[in-house]
């Protein structure tokens, strides 16, 4: 029960982290390159970002408050009272003092969110930073924080992957998101956005997941002493079946990007795309749950 609420807990704020991080992105490197026309203007396009990125930033405060709890579960000393135990966690750690600055963020990114929903462009200049800020909460209260040599790179490298997988999870249910108000507002419903979106989140798509590989391999290398630990720690095998769900994702992307993207403007060509691709976001959760458990393994355990 309790390693089941772990995961949920660690899925739900690396899912919030990675949407609403990916809105900004999709809103600053995305959106921008998607070609308009008479029917489709700037600021329906960023208005659906908004939805997304103000829809996950709420979450995060939940997210943020479900983490503290697992910590404190753990961190709890059954002879003192439960407030005492908060305050020093709080107060007395490194962990509690960046989960504090983390709910700052959470809470100007939900607002500032909100404001950009409601329009207001100045929304953004607030809402991305913060969420960008949040990718490096992860690094912060993890592995990467315990490292003792190559401190600062491993925090950096942690947290250029949180922003590439946000910039590909994100930056997908974006794409997808807006495809399908696109089908639900334009009268007949058969219209697709795809062909115009695609081409503008392809680009970043590769960018990110180069990112991910790069950064993933650097951690791995961290935390992994030799190959033969893939198979004989938990660790390593928790990271070997993260490896075979990424390995799943990735080629998923790559058939859709070589036999499916082609085919974009036919009818069918839309609907198998649409289809794989709403495969692909189902399948990186499991990628994301698959690396909440790992984020909780100790290295050493055999
Ligand atoms: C070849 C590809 C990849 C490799 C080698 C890799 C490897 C790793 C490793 C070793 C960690 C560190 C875990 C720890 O702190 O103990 C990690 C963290 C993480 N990975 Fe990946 N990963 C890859 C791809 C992905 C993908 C595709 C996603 C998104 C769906 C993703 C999302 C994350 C997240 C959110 C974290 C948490 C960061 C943290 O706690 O600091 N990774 N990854």
């Amino acid at each position: 029960m309790s390693g089941t609420f772990n995961a949920i807990t660690g899925w739900l704020l690396f899912a919030s982290i990675a949407l609403s991080g990916g809105a900004a992105i999709a809103r600053a490197v995305i959106l921008p390159r998607v070609l308009k026309d008479e029917g489709l203007s700037s600021e329906w396009l960023v208005g659906g970002a908004a939805r997304i990125g103000s829809a996950a930033a709420l979450v995060l405060p939940v997210a943020l408050g479900l983490f503290f709890v697992r910590q404190l579960l753990e961190f709890r000393d059954p002879y003192a009272p439960w407030s005492e135990d908060a305050r020093l966690l709080l107060t007395g750690t490194a962990w509690g003092r960046t989960w504090l600055w983390g709910v700052a963020a959470s809470l100007v990114a939900s607002f500032a969110f909100l404001l950009a929903r409601s329009g207001r462009q100045a929304g953004w200049w607030v809402a991305a930073p913060a969420v960008l800020a949040l990718g490096a909460f992860p690094a912060f209260t993890g592995h990467a924080a315990g490292e003792e040599e190559l401190r600062l790179l491993a925090l950096a490298a942690d947290t250029l992957h949180v922003w590439a997988a946000s910039g590909w999870m994100g930056g997908l249910a974006v794409v997808l998101y807006l495809e399908w108000r696109w089908r639900r507002e334009t009268p007949g419903g058969g219209n697709s956005l795809l062909p115009r979106l695609v081409p503008a989140f392809s680009p970043v798509a590769m960018a990110c997941v180069a990112t991910l590989v790069l950064t993933g391999s650097y951690a791995a290398w961290l935390h992994v002493d030799s190959f033969a630990a893939l198979v004989s720690t938990v660790y390593g095998r928790t990271l070997t079946l993260k490896l075979i769900l990424v390995a799943a994702v990735l080629g998923l992307g790559a058939l859709n990007f070589r036999v499916l993207t082609p085919k974009l403007g036919e009818q069918s060509g839309n609907d198998a795309l649409r289809k794989a691709a709403s495969v692909e976001l189902l399948l990186a959760q499991v990628v994301l749950f698959a690396t909440a458990i790992l984020v909780r393994t100790s290295p050493m355990d055999h």
